[in-house]
Protein backbone atom coordinates (compact mmCIF):
# COMPACT_ATOMS: atom_id res chain seq x y z
CA UNK A 1 0.00 0.00 0.00
CA UNK A 2 1.13 3.69 -0.95
CA UNK A 3 1.17 6.27 1.29
CA UNK A 4 -0.09 9.64 0.14
CA UNK A 5 3.23 10.68 1.44
CA UNK A 6 5.59 8.09 -0.14
CA UNK A 7 3.84 8.45 -3.49
CA UNK A 8 4.21 11.91 -3.95
CA UNK A 9 8.22 11.54 -3.17
CA UNK A 10 8.84 10.24 -6.43
CA UNK A 11 10.51 7.40 -5.45
CA UNK A 12 8.29 5.36 -5.94
CA UNK A 13 6.64 6.05 -8.55
CA UNK A 14 8.45 4.29 -11.13
CA UNK A 15 9.00 5.64 -15.11
CA UNK A 16 7.54 8.46 -16.62
CA UNK A 17 8.91 12.08 -15.36
CA UNK A 18 11.52 10.50 -13.51
CA UNK A 19 13.22 8.57 -15.81
CA UNK A 20 13.66 10.76 -18.99
CA UNK A 21 16.54 13.17 -17.55
CA UNK A 22 18.25 10.05 -16.81
CA UNK A 23 17.72 8.79 -20.23
CA UNK A 24 18.41 11.74 -21.91
CA UNK A 25 21.80 12.14 -19.97
CA UNK A 26 22.47 8.83 -21.43
CA UNK A 27 21.43 9.65 -24.50
CA UNK A 28 19.32 6.83 -25.24
CA UNK A 29 16.09 7.90 -27.53
CA UNK A 30 13.37 5.63 -26.32
CA UNK A 31 10.40 6.12 -28.37
CA UNK A 32 7.14 7.01 -25.95
CA UNK A 33 4.71 4.86 -25.29
CA UNK A 34 0.83 4.78 -24.27
CA UNK A 35 1.30 4.88 -20.02
CA UNK A 36 -1.74 3.53 -18.30
CA UNK A 37 -1.75 5.61 -15.15
CA UNK A 38 -2.45 4.46 -11.61
CA UNK A 39 -5.85 4.87 -10.42
CA UNK A 40 -6.15 7.98 -8.88
CA UNK A 41 -6.64 8.63 -5.13
CA UNK A 42 -9.77 10.46 -5.28
CA UNK A 43 -10.10 10.65 -1.48
CA UNK A 44 -8.83 13.09 0.99
CA UNK A 45 -6.34 15.87 0.76
CA UNK A 46 -6.72 19.26 2.60
CA UNK A 47 -9.87 20.71 3.00
CA UNK A 48 -10.97 23.15 0.66
CA UNK A 49 -11.00 26.09 3.01
CA UNK A 50 -7.04 25.08 3.56
CA UNK A 51 -5.98 24.96 -0.03
CA UNK A 52 -7.93 28.03 -1.10
CA UNK A 53 -5.15 29.72 2.11
CA UNK A 54 -2.48 28.07 0.12
CA UNK A 55 -3.33 28.76 -3.49
CA UNK A 56 -0.84 30.70 -5.24
CA UNK A 57 1.38 31.44 -8.32
CA UNK A 58 4.77 30.36 -8.10
CA UNK A 59 7.59 31.33 -10.89
CA UNK A 60 11.08 29.69 -9.40
CA UNK A 61 10.91 25.62 -9.95
CA UNK A 62 13.24 23.09 -9.32
CA UNK A 63 13.84 20.09 -11.83
CA UNK A 64 12.40 17.68 -9.15
CA UNK A 65 10.27 15.72 -10.92
CA UNK A 66 6.80 14.64 -10.36
CA UNK A 67 6.08 11.13 -9.66
CA UNK A 68 3.51 8.73 -11.65
CA UNK A 69 0.99 8.09 -8.79
CA UNK A 70 0.60 12.31 -7.69
CA UNK A 71 0.53 12.89 -11.66
CA UNK A 72 -2.29 10.73 -11.70
CA UNK A 73 -3.52 12.45 -8.71
CA UNK A 74 -3.16 15.71 -10.24
CA UNK A 75 -4.88 14.76 -13.93
CA UNK A 76 -7.92 13.49 -12.23
CA UNK A 77 -7.95 16.49 -10.37
CA UNK A 78 -7.50 19.37 -12.94
CA UNK A 79 -10.46 17.46 -15.96
CA UNK A 80 -10.75 13.92 -15.09
CA UNK A 81 -14.16 11.97 -14.85
CA UNK A 82 -15.99 12.37 -11.63
CA UNK A 83 -19.06 10.70 -12.87
CA UNK A 84 -20.84 7.61 -14.22
CA UNK A 85 -21.99 9.87 -16.69
CA UNK A 86 -18.53 10.45 -17.59
CA UNK A 87 -18.97 14.66 -16.74
CA UNK A 88 -15.85 16.25 -15.48
CA UNK A 89 -14.42 17.73 -12.32
CA UNK A 90 -14.51 21.22 -14.13
CA UNK A 91 -17.67 22.89 -15.66
CA UNK A 92 -17.33 22.67 -19.66
CA UNK A 93 -19.16 24.82 -21.79
CA UNK A 94 -22.69 23.82 -23.98
CA UNK A 95 -21.56 20.14 -21.96
CA UNK A 96 -18.99 20.03 -25.12
CA UNK A 97 -16.02 18.28 -24.64
CA UNK A 98 -13.74 21.28 -26.02
CA UNK A 99 -10.33 21.40 -24.05
CA UNK A 100 -7.79 18.50 -24.08
CA UNK A 101 -4.38 18.88 -21.99
CA UNK A 102 -1.28 18.21 -23.48
CA UNK A 103 1.65 17.75 -20.97
CA UNK A 104 4.90 19.23 -22.16
CA UNK A 105 7.62 16.86 -20.19
CA UNK A 106 11.35 16.43 -20.32
CA UNK A 107 10.89 13.16 -22.17
CA UNK A 108 8.01 14.62 -24.82
CA UNK A 109 4.52 15.31 -25.29
CA UNK A 110 1.49 13.30 -23.93
CA UNK A 111 -2.14 13.43 -24.76
CA UNK A 112 -3.75 13.10 -21.23
CA UNK A 113 -7.33 10.87 -22.06
CA UNK A 114 -9.47 10.59 -19.63
CA UNK A 115 -11.75 7.80 -20.27
CA UNK A 116 -9.08 5.70 -20.30
CA UNK A 117 -6.83 8.09 -17.84
CA UNK A 118 -4.03 6.95 -19.41
CA UNK A 119 -1.47 9.24 -21.23
CA UNK A 120 -1.27 8.94 -25.33
CA UNK A 121 2.08 9.58 -26.79
CA UNK A 122 2.47 12.60 -29.28
CA UNK A 123 5.68 13.46 -29.99
CA UNK A 124 9.11 12.70 -28.49
CA UNK A 125 10.59 15.96 -28.61
CA UNK A 126 10.88 18.25 -25.18
CA UNK A 127 9.04 21.38 -25.97
CA UNK A 128 8.71 22.32 -22.67
CA UNK A 129 10.57 25.91 -23.38
CA UNK A 130 8.42 26.51 -26.15
CA UNK A 131 5.08 26.77 -23.76
CA UNK A 132 5.49 29.82 -22.62
CA UNK A 133 7.46 33.07 -22.80
CA UNK A 134 9.57 32.88 -19.30
CA UNK A 135 12.65 31.00 -18.67
CA UNK A 136 11.22 28.60 -15.82
CA UNK A 137 8.74 26.80 -17.72
CA UNK A 138 11.96 24.84 -19.57
CA UNK A 139 13.16 23.46 -16.69
CA UNK A 140 10.27 22.94 -14.47
CA UNK A 141 9.16 19.54 -14.89
CA UNK A 142 5.41 19.50 -16.17
CA UNK A 143 4.04 21.97 -18.79
CA UNK A 144 0.37 21.80 -19.25
CA UNK A 145 -0.83 23.16 -22.58
CA UNK A 146 -4.77 23.78 -23.34
CA UNK A 147 -5.79 22.87 -26.68
CA UNK A 148 -9.34 23.90 -28.03
CA UNK A 149 -10.92 21.52 -30.73
CA UNK A 150 -12.38 24.30 -32.29
CA UNK A 151 -14.20 22.37 -34.81
CA UNK A 152 -16.74 21.40 -31.99
CA UNK A 153 -17.77 24.77 -31.41
CA UNK A 154 -19.92 25.58 -34.01
CA UNK A 155 -23.03 28.31 -34.35
CA UNK A 156 -20.36 31.17 -32.51
CA UNK A 157 -18.37 33.47 -33.74
CA UNK A 158 -14.30 32.95 -33.35
CA UNK A 159 -14.39 35.39 -30.53
CA UNK A 160 -16.70 32.84 -28.52
CA UNK A 161 -14.78 30.39 -29.43
CA UNK A 162 -11.69 32.23 -27.71
CA UNK A 163 -13.83 32.93 -24.83
CA UNK A 164 -15.91 30.12 -23.69
CA UNK A 165 -12.49 27.98 -24.79
CA UNK A 166 -10.61 30.22 -22.21
CA UNK A 167 -12.97 30.12 -19.50
CA UNK A 168 -13.06 26.66 -20.06
CA UNK A 169 -9.49 26.22 -19.50
CA UNK A 170 -9.72 28.48 -16.66
CA UNK A 171 -11.64 26.06 -14.41
CA UNK A 172 -9.15 23.19 -15.16
CA UNK A 173 -6.42 25.80 -14.29
CA UNK A 174 -8.23 26.63 -11.27
CA UNK A 175 -8.35 22.74 -10.60
CA UNK A 176 -4.63 22.01 -11.06
CA UNK A 177 -4.38 25.64 -8.62
CA UNK A 178 -6.57 24.01 -5.61
CA UNK A 179 -4.84 20.22 -5.90
CA UNK A 180 -1.03 21.72 -6.00
CA UNK A 181 -2.05 23.64 -3.17
CA UNK A 182 -3.56 20.85 -1.57
CA UNK A 183 -0.35 18.78 -1.98
CA UNK A 184 2.52 20.94 -1.70
CA UNK A 185 3.14 21.76 -5.41
CA UNK A 186 3.74 24.72 -7.30
CA UNK A 187 1.92 26.24 -10.03
CA UNK A 188 1.05 29.05 -12.48
CA UNK A 189 -1.71 29.55 -14.97
CA UNK A 190 -0.02 31.24 -17.62
CA UNK A 191 -1.26 33.29 -20.78
CA UNK A 192 2.44 34.56 -21.94
CA UNK A 193 2.54 31.79 -24.87
CA UNK A 194 3.27 31.88 -27.94
CA UNK A 195 -0.13 30.38 -29.42
CA UNK A 196 0.17 30.40 -32.78
CA UNK A 197 3.55 29.04 -32.58
CA UNK A 198 2.98 26.09 -29.82
CA UNK A 199 0.24 24.83 -31.88
CA UNK A 200 2.79 25.02 -34.87
CA UNK A 201 5.15 22.65 -32.63
CA UNK A 202 2.22 20.39 -31.66
CA UNK A 203 1.57 19.88 -35.31
CA UNK A 204 -2.57 20.88 -34.24
CA UNK A 205 -5.10 20.32 -36.35
CA UNK A 206 -5.93 23.67 -38.47
CA UNK A 207 -9.11 24.25 -35.96
CA UNK A 208 -7.12 23.15 -32.78
CA UNK A 209 -5.50 26.27 -30.91
CA UNK A 210 -3.60 26.71 -28.15
CA UNK A 211 -5.59 28.68 -24.94
CA UNK A 212 -3.06 28.55 -21.82
CA UNK A 213 -0.60 26.74 -20.64
CA UNK A 214 -0.03 26.59 -16.75
CA UNK A 215 3.51 25.02 -15.03
CA UNK A 216 3.40 22.42 -12.37
CA UNK A 217 6.64 21.20 -10.05
CA UNK A 218 7.76 21.83 -6.96
CA UNK A 219 8.95 25.43 -5.93
CA UNK A 220 12.40 25.91 -5.88
CA UNK A 221 14.55 26.17 -2.47
C1 LIG B 1 -5.61 34.53 -17.54
C2 LIG B 1 -4.34 34.51 -16.73
C3 LIG B 1 -3.13 34.60 -17.38
C4 LIG B 1 -1.93 34.57 -16.66
N1 LIG B 1 -0.75 34.60 -17.31
C5 LIG B 1 0.40 34.53 -16.62
C6 LIG B 1 1.64 34.44 -17.30
O1 LIG B 1 1.73 34.40 -18.52
N2 LIG B 1 2.76 34.36 -16.56
C7 LIG B 1 2.74 34.36 -15.20
O2 LIG B 1 3.80 34.29 -14.59
N3 LIG B 1 1.57 34.42 -14.52
C8 LIG B 1 0.41 34.48 -15.20
N4 LIG B 1 -0.79 34.48 -14.53
C9 LIG B 1 -0.82 34.40 -13.06
C10 LIG B 1 -1.14 35.75 -12.46
O3 LIG B 1 -0.09 36.66 -12.71
C11 LIG B 1 -1.39 35.57 -10.97
O4 LIG B 1 -2.47 34.71 -10.76
C12 LIG B 1 -1.66 36.91 -10.29
O5 LIG B 1 -0.51 37.72 -10.33
C13 LIG B 1 -2.09 36.73 -8.85
O6 LIG B 1 -1.11 36.00 -8.13
P1 LIG B 1 -1.47 34.65 -7.37
O7 LIG B 1 -1.91 33.64 -8.40
O8 LIG B 1 -0.21 34.23 -6.67
O9 LIG B 1 -2.59 34.95 -6.42
C14 LIG B 1 -1.98 34.48 -15.25
C15 LIG B 1 -3.22 34.38 -14.60
C16 LIG B 1 -4.38 34.37 -15.34
C17 LIG B 1 -5.70 34.23 -14.61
Amino acid sequence: MTTRRQANSGILAGALLAAAPLRAAAGIAQPLKPLELPSPRTEGGMPLMAALKRRHSTREYSDRPLGTQLLSDLLWAAFGINRPSGDRTAPYWRHIMVIDLYLATADGVWLYDPKAHALAPHMQEDIRAQTGLQDFVGTAPLDLVYVAHGERMTDVTAEERRLYASVDAGFIGQNVYLFCASEGLASVFRGAVDAPKLGRILKLPEQQFVTFAQTVGYARG
